[in-house]
């Protein structure tokens, strides 16, 4: 049998490779060809040290994760790290490229490290509701500082070769032709004692630190991520390290670390990420390769226009923006402007940089005839047919031939727009969320007529923006605002029937949602939702139940964040938002005209109707073929709609609790409104064959 760890003696040192394509997981034949390998350096005469690499680009990737849930198979990566810990020849990591989690790990448990300019490392296990297990928490903050590592641990931030030099978490940075040389010498020169032995970074006295630095990373993480137990772990294990030697410690990170291993959020997790990587996986587009396409147009430098093209220059692509004046054409340079200034306080590029996309990258203008060598067009005008239509018949005269045609439609059909046009077959929906260079969102809505290659240009786009791009085909909302209004309804009949606005947004960020539906509708803005309502009007169902308290807001004014005032009011003593009394009061007339009788709704009833609402809806857009997968739908919750991550999404969720006490929940519900709670067929299906969500996607792999 071949392994995948191979041991070579150059000059008198073990080069000890890892070659497990495609990222050299740490799967179980990795550790144990680690562990023989550290067993064999020290009975070979013909060498004195050690250097650990990678084959290829990356060091070590990580845990072999379609390991995870399954009984863990010995030798377990703790003990492998500690035996290259305890070796007494030296042994030098020499990080080739990127070393993550368990690979970092690796690293970590090393005499020395030594990385090439290009190498990053990262510990991201909370990212899957784990922590390190294999003494991250105990051997970085004995290595970079107490502080560091919470911070290192906890964003699960990816940490430049330099910085870890400058952390000291890696020894010396060198070009990447010279490393494994410079790994070799320095390994040399500590086993023939030119240089003296460091000391292993797991025998390094206990760091110290201040009590407050771990309340004040779980006052952070808690705010970031509520309800997620996994950082807590993480920081309670870093906080061991402060107290335990490495024995006492490692044992208690492995304990911490199993545990987390059998929790349905780190099922979750695991669940979310796959679904965002299936995600691009559209079988139209299979083995197709996208054409290629060096420039962007945008139509539109609003709110959405600015922030697509924000998200184009950021990813390398030129931009040219059309608005209809000058005016306008100029505020939308100073808001993208604005937005890049924002990613240089970030770090994420230079001032030189943004400069220079500036000058060169950015072209506005004010007429059509700038778009003509564009290989990919992404409107961005009012949200009104006629205007897009006009838009789209001016594109279809001068885009050139096989040109991308895209929209960026809310809720209009892509169809109807598609129709105006010579040729609708280059047409599509791309729908961006807002702020749109930064949430990363963005539904490829296929209409009728699309061309596979433009689908496989979307997602590839998607990719280069750095975005989840989830395959739609046409309807009102597409699959995340379709959802929205109907758990937005569901919100909007529990305040009618008594929860007040608070109490509902209260409950479902108890839940673990970013914002409650009140808040949302704050931020976007009361305006939206009064259009939204408008634009429904004509179509809406005459057995649907109508709530029209938020029109009030409307008329007076009280317009979300924007005015000051909406649901909560807006100033300086409360910037997020405080309860308005005269909501409540305004609420109680509103209830009294309606002829209700409010009752009172427990935090768990709120959350209840308002996932049951959700599921219902997203079980319709799965039959009807809007969305391909489960999983699919998942990802738009969880990536645009502040579903909280450690939940899965919210048809990973109802195979959590059970799809059939989600229908019991809606056939309770259906005796106050039958309209609204009428079962999703696939749901009654599902419950009555007993089978799952993940079930029906499985049978769609199959
Ligand atoms: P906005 O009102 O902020 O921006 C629209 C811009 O288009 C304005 O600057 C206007 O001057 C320009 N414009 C109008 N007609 C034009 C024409 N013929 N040629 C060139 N420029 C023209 O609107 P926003 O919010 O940016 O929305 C744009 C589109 O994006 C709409 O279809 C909207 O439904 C959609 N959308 C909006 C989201 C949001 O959160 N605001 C989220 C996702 C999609």
């Amino acid at each position: 049998m071949t392994t995948p760890v191979s041991y070579e003696v150059q000059d008198g040192i073990a080069v000890i490779t890892i070659a497990n394509p495609p990222v050299n997981a740490l799967s179980q034949a990795v550790r144990a060809g680690l562990q023989e390998a550290v067993a064999r350096l020290a009975a070979d005469d013909s060498a004195i040290a050690g250097v650990i690499t990678g084959a290829g680009r990356i060091f070590v990737g990580g845990a072999d994760i379609t390991e995870f849930g399954k009984t863990p198979q010995p030798p377990y990566l703790p003990d492998v790290i500690n035996a290259i810990e305890d070796s007494a020849k030296p042994i030098a990591a020499a990080l080739n490229g990127a070393a993550i989690g368990g690979g970092c790990e690796v690293g970590l448990g090393a005499h020395l490290r030594i990385a090439s300019e290009t190498a990053r490392v990262s510990l991201p296990e909370v990212t899957l509701g784990l922590m390190p297990g294999a003494g991250g928490t105990q051997r970085l903050p004995r290595l970079a500082g107490v502080e560091a590592a919470l911070d290192i641990i906890t964003t699960a931030r990816q940490v430049s070769a330099a910085e870890a030099l400058s952390l000291g978490i890696v020894d010396a940075v060198v070009p990447a032709a010279d490393l494994l040389s410079a790994a070799k010498d320095k390994v040399r020169a500590v086993a023939e004692g030119s240089v003296s032995r460091p000391e292993a970074s797991g025998l390094r006295p206990r760091p110290v630190a201040d009590a407050a630095i771990f309340e004040a990373t779980r006052k952070k993480v808690r705010a970031r991520n509520r309800g997620e137990v996994s950082h807590l772990a993480a920081i309670d294990a870093v906080e061991d390290a402060t107290r335990m030697d490495r024995t006492e410690g490692l044992a208690a990170e492995r304990k911490r670390f199993l545990d987390l291993m059998q929790t349905p959020q780190r099922a979750a997790l695991i669940h979310a990420f796959f679904a965002e990587r299936k995600a691009a996986q559209v079988k139209e587009i299979a083995g197709l390769t996208p054409p290629p396409y060096a420039s962007t147009g945008v139509i539109g430098g609003g709110t959405m226009g600015a922030g697509i093209a924000t998200a184009a220059l950021l990813a390398g692509l030129p931009v040219t923006l059309i608005e209809r004046e000058e005016a306008f054409a100029e505020k939308a340079r100073a808001t993208i402007a604005r937005n890049l200034d924002g990613a240089v306080a970030r770090g994420k590029l230079s001032a030189e940089q943004r400069d220079e996309i500036l000058s060169l990258k950015l072209k506005t203008a004010t007429t059509y005839e700038a778009l003509t060598e564009a290989d990919i067009i992404i409107e961005a005008v009012f949200e009104s047919l006629e205007v897009k239509t006009d838009v789209f018949r001016t594109l279809d005269a001068i885009a050139k031939p096989g040109a991308t045609l895209a929209t960026n439609t809310s809720y209009l059909d892509v169809n109807a727009i598609a129709a105006v046009t010579s040729r609708p077959e280059d047409v599509i929906g791309l729908h961006f969320f807002s702020p749109a260079h930064v949430m990363r969102l963005l539904e490829i809505v296929v209409a009728e007529k699309t061309a596979p290659a433009h689908v496989a240009r979307a997602f590839d786009l998607a990719r280069k923006l750095g975005k989840t791009g989830v395959y739609s085909g046409i309807c009102d909302g597409f699959i995340g605002n379709r959802l929205m209004m109907q758990y937005r309804l569901a919100s909007d009949y529990t305040m009618m029937d008594g929860a007040s606005p608070y109490e509902i947004d209260a409950a479902l960020t108890d839940f673990g949602f970013a914002m409650g539906p009140f808040q949302v509708s704050d931020l976007a803005g009361i305006d939206i939702g009064y259009a939204s309502r408008q634009r429904r009007a004509p179509t809406r169902p005459p057995e649907e139940r109508v709530v029209t308290f938020a029109d009030g807001l409307y008329h007076r004014g009280w317009l979300g964040q924007k005015t000051g005032r909406g649901f909560y009011i807006y100033d300086d003593q409360s910037p997020k938002g405080r309860p308005d009394p005269e909501i409540l009061a305004l609420l109680e007339e509103a209830r009294k005209e309606a002829g209700i009788t409010p009752r009172s709704f427990t935090a768990e009833e709120i959350q209840r109707r308002y996932m049951a609402a959700m599921i219902n809806e997203a079980a319709r857009v799965l039959e009807e073929g809007i969305a391909r997968r489960a999983s699919d739908i998942d990802t738009v919750l969880l990536t645009g709609y502040g579903f909280p991550r450690w939940r899965g999404g919210p048809l990973h969720y109802a195979d959590t609790v059970g799809i059939a006490s989600v229908l019991d929940d809606i056939n309770r519900l259906s005796a106050d409104d039958a309209y609204f709670w009428r079962p999703a067929p696939l749901l009654v299906r599902l419950a009555a064959e007993g089978k799952t969500f993940a079930d029906l996607d499985a049978g769609e792999a199959a």
